[in-house]
């Protein structure tokens, strides 16, 4: 049957990436973490002092993109594609609260934007993939073929994403997640270049008393549609 195009954007910690990755294992599509490219490009720069809470090395990092590789790799065991930077795997490392601190700074940049969206525009050149984020709908692939936007409300969002880390053994204070999730849900839609912002044809699905199953049953239904 047809390969189609899914674009899924929207806030922090709505569980994009968990339908995502289910969509592309039931499809058999590519699942592309577009998140995870800005926060190995983030890393690299925190690694090079070119980011900190207080400053913003930009004309640094800039002369250096050319210099950042990022490769997704499938690994069998887990089901899904893990992010390497320089051929070192970061999937850990770019999950860090750390990370998402920065992000935001470091997805502002033009020159960081459009070397990552021209990346991914490559990935899914060929439909069939499944492409997560905040600017997939409206500026990587304006015209996938089905548009999710995801939203629900910042304590869930900030519970979910505090669950996440406490089981993976980070110690976090459940306030300062609430407070990232909504500093960078405000950083990203109020940026110039590409702000997350929902596009016009795209299905907004708020999924705070929505369990995954419900909403992966809503999502196939509309995909099925489309093929
Ligand atoms: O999806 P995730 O929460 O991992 O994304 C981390 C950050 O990367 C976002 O808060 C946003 O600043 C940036 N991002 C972006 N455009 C995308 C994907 C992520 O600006 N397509």
């Amino acid at each position: 049957s047809k390969k189609i195009t899914i674009a899924i954007d929207g806030f922090s910690s709505t569980g994009k990436s968990t339908i995502a990755k289910l969509l592309a294992k039931k499809y058999n599509y590519i699942y592309v973490d577009t998140g995870a490219m800005y926060r190995a490009v983030t890393l690299f720069a925190n690694k090079n002092n070119y980011v900190g809470v207080d400053f913003l090395r930009k004309e640094n990092l800039v002369s250096q993109l050319p210099n950042i590789s990022l490769q997704f790799k499938f690994n069998k065991d887990l089901g899904f594609a893990e992010m390497y930077l320089n051929g070192d795997n970061v999937e850990k490392e770019i999950r860090t609260l750390e990370v998402s601190q920065l992000v935001s700074k470091i997805a502002a940049i033009s020159e960081v934007r459009k070397k990552l969206v021209a990346e991914q525009q490559l990935m899914g050149k060929d439909g069939g993939v499944v492409m997560d984020g905040r600017d997939i709908g409206t500026v990587v692939f304006p015209d996938a073929d089905l548009k999710l936007f995801m939203t629900a409300s910042a304590d869930k969002r900030a519970l979910r994403r505090y669950k996440e880390l406490i089981e993976r053994g980070d110690n976090v204070d459940y306030n300062d997640i609430l407070f990232n999730v909504q500093e960078r849900d405000r950083v990203d839609s109020t940026r110039k270049d590409s702000p997350l912002v929902k596009a016009d044809d795209a299905i907004e699905i708020d999924n705070s008393d929505m369990g995954i199953n419900e909403q992966f049953e809503l999502i196939c239904n509309l995909i099925d549609k489309k093929l």
